[in-house]
C-alpha cells in the first residue's frame, strides 16, 4: 500500500534562496500512508523490532513574513511503526490552530523568531508573537504524542500510529494556558509521570509541572528569575526535577524596547535548580557551575549523594564572532554550527550534601542531541547515544554511543551527502540489557534525492545499517525524535 493522502499547497516563492528552505530544508507538501509491502527495504527488518520512531520537523508552508529561521517552520511528524518484521511509514502535518488559520489565508499569518516586531496575531510561548508551529520535540505519554515548539505551544497530540490530530490535550492546555508546554518533557517510564515546563517572559519565571500516567495535571509550580530566561532543557532522576538558568538569555536592555537578542554572559554562572518531585512547592536549591549553554542532556540520575548530569555544553554558544557585514544567516548558522560553538558531552554531579559542584570532559568529539534508552531516563545507565555534525552547517552525519562504564565510544557515519535526525534507541522485545537493540533514525540521501528509514544494530553500530526502508519521497532533514515501545502503546491506551 502506498497511498498520497493530502498536499498542501506550498507558497514558498521559487527565489527564496534562504539555506533553510532549500537543499536538505526543502519543505515536504505531500502526507504518505506506505507500507514495506510498497517500499524498497534493503536488509531485513528484525522481527524483534516492536514499536514506532516519530520524528518531528519545521516543515515551511507559506513564504514566511521577513526573515526565515530555521524553527519557524510548520510542524510535520515522520513515523515508521515497526511489528514483526513489518513496517508502515506515515506523515503528516500538525493541524496547530496557526497552520489551519495560514492554510485558510493561503499565506503567513505570524512571523517568525527573528522579526516578532511584524506581529499582527497572538502569539504563543516564550516570545509571544511567533506562531504556533509544534514543529520542535515530540514525546509519548499517556497513549498519545505530544508535539510542541521549543519555546512554548499549545500541547498538540496525535495518534502515536496513524499520526490522526487529536487536538490539544484539554487538561495540559487548560492547566498552562497562554504560556503553553516547551519542549523536553521528560518521561519517566517506570512512573508513567512526565515533568514538563515553559518560560514566559512575564513574569520572568520558568513554571513546572508533573502529570500522571493517565494525563492529569498532578502539580504546577512557578519559579522566578532575576529577567526572562532561556532555558532549553529539563531534567528528572528518580526523586527531583532540574531546572536551568544558564547565561545564554535575551538582552534584558534591548527587550525593554520589545528587541529580543540573545546574548552571552560569561561573567553569569550557569545555574541548575532543584526542586524535589514529591514536593514540588518546597524551596527551589540551586547550584552554580561556570558560564555555559546547555541546548541537550543524555539523562540525569542519582549516585549516592550526588545528582549527575550528562549534558552538551557549550562554552562560546553564539559562536565565533562574525563580521558587521554578516546576514542573519550566517548569523544563525554560526549559532547552530555545532563545531563553532564547540559543543561536548560533559558530566556534570551536583553534591546535595556539600552544595559543591564539579565538570568533566566525557569525550572530545563534537555532538549534540545526546539520548539514552527510555527505560534509563532519569536513572541509572551506562550507554548514551549521541549525533555527530557536518562542521559547518545544520545537519547530523553521523552516530556516537558512549560507553560511560568502560569510557569507550564507537561511531557510524552516514556517508558522503546523507544526514540524519535525532536517533534513538529502540530495545528488543524480551530483552533487560541496557544496549541490546537497534538504533533507529531517518536518514536523506541527497546525492540519491532520497530518504530511509536506517537501522543499526546498537551493539555494533561501525557495522552499518542491519536494514533501511526507502520512503516514498525524500524528507526533509529535521531534529528531534522519539522511540515508543510496542508495549507502551499498547499499554498506556487511555
Ligand atoms: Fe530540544
Amino acid at each position: 500500500m502506498l497511498e498520497i493522502v493530502n498536499e498542501e499547497q506550498l507558497t514558498i516563492r521559487a527565489d527564496n534562496k534562504s539555506p533553510f528552505l532549500n537543499g536538505a530544508f526543502m519543505p515536504n507538501s505531500k502526507e504518505y500512508t506506505a507500507d514495506t509491502e510498497s517500499l524498497e527495504v534493503i536488509g531485513d527488518i528484525p522481527a524483534d523490532l516492536w514499536g514506532v520512531l516519530v520524528r518531528n520537523t519545521h516543515n515551511q508552508v507559506h513564504e514566511p513574513l521577513g526573515k526565515y529561521h530555521p524553527f519557524d517552520g510548520d510542524g510535520m511528524l515522520h513515523a515508521m511503526y515497526f511489528n514483526k518484521g513489518h513496517a508502515e511509514y506515515r506523515n503528516r502535518f500538525i493541524h496547530t490552530t496557526g497552520f489551519l488559520a495560514e492554510k485558510a489565508a493561503g499565506r503567513s499569518l505570524w512571523p517568525g523568531i527573528l522579526e516578532p516586531e511584524q506581529r499582527a496575531y497572538r502569539g504563543w510561548g516564550a516570545i509571544g508573537a511567533m506562531k504556533d508551529n509544534a514543529g520542535t520535540d515530540v514525546i509519548h505519554h499517556a497513549g498519545k504524542l505530544l508535539a510542541t515548539m521549543s519555546q512554548g505551544s499549545e500541547p498538540w497530540r496525535l495518534d502515536p500510529i496513524t499520526l490522526e490530530n487529536l487536538g490539544p490535550d484539554p487538561k495540559l492546555a487548560a492547566v498552562v494556558g497562554n504560556d503553553g508546554i516547551a519542549g523536553e518533557f521528560k518521561v519517566d517510564t517506570r512512573t508513567g509521570d512526565m515533568v514538563f515546563l515553559n518560560y514566559p517572559e512575564s513574569p520572568p519565571c520558568i513554571n513546572i509541572g508533573i502529570t500522571n500516567a493517565i494525563g492529569d495535571v498532578v502539580d504546577y509550580r512557578r519559579i522566578d528569575l532575576p529577567s526572562p530566561r532561556w532555558p532549553h532543557d529539563l531534567g528528572i532522576t528518580e526523586n527531583y526535577i532540574i531546572v536551568h538558568d544558564l547565561p545564554l538569555f535575551f538582552d534584558p536592555d534591548l527587550l525593554k524596547e520589545g528587541k529580543r537578542e540573545l546574548r552571552f554572559f560569561p561573567n553569569l554562572p550557569s545555574r541548575f535548580g532543584i526542586v524535589p518531585r514529591q514536593d514540588l512547592h518546597a524551596e527551589v536549591r540551586w547550584f552554580e557551575t561556570g558560564p555555559a549553554f546547555i541546548l541537550h542532556s543524555a539523562n540525569y540520575f542519582e549516585q549516592g549523594e550526588e545528582i549527575v548530569m550528562d549534558s552538551c555544553l557549550s562554552f562560546d554558544p553564539k559562536g565565533p564572532g562574525v563580521g558587521e557585514d554578516a546576514d542573519h544567516n550566517e548569523r544563525i548558522m554560526a549559532h547552530l554550527d555545532k563545531h563553532k560553538t564547540k559543543t561536548r558531552l560533559h558530566r556534570i554531579r551536583l553534591n546535595l550534601r556539600t552544595g559543591e559542584t564539579s565538570q568533566q570532559l566525557i569525550s572530545d568529539e563534537i555532538v549534540e542531541f545526546p539520548v539514552c534508552a527510555n527505560a534509563h531516563k532519569g536513572h541509572p545507565y551506562r550507554y548514551a547515544y549521541a549525533s555527530l555534525f557536518e562542521p559547518g552547517k545544520w545537519l547530523m552525519n553521523g552516530v556516537i554511543k558512549f560507553d560511560l562504564e568502560l569510557n569507550k565510544t564507537y561511531t557510524y557515519h552516514y556517508g558522503e551527502n546523507r544526514y540524519g535526525g535525532e536517533v534513538h534507541f529502540a530495545p528488543r522485545t524480551n530483552t533487560e540489557q541496557e544496549d541490546d537493540g537497534y538504533l533507529v533514525v531517518f536518514v536523506q540521501d541527497m546525492k540519491e534525492d532520497r530518504s530511509e528509514c536506517v537501522i543499526l544494530n546498537a551493539q555494533a553500530i561501525e557495522e552499518g545499517p542491519i536494514a533501511s526502508i526507502v520512503l516514498p519521497e525524500r524528507i526533509q532533514t529535521g531534529t528531534h525524535a522519539c522511540w515508543v515501545e510496542g508495549e507502551r502503546l499498547r499499554n498506556e491506551l487511555v
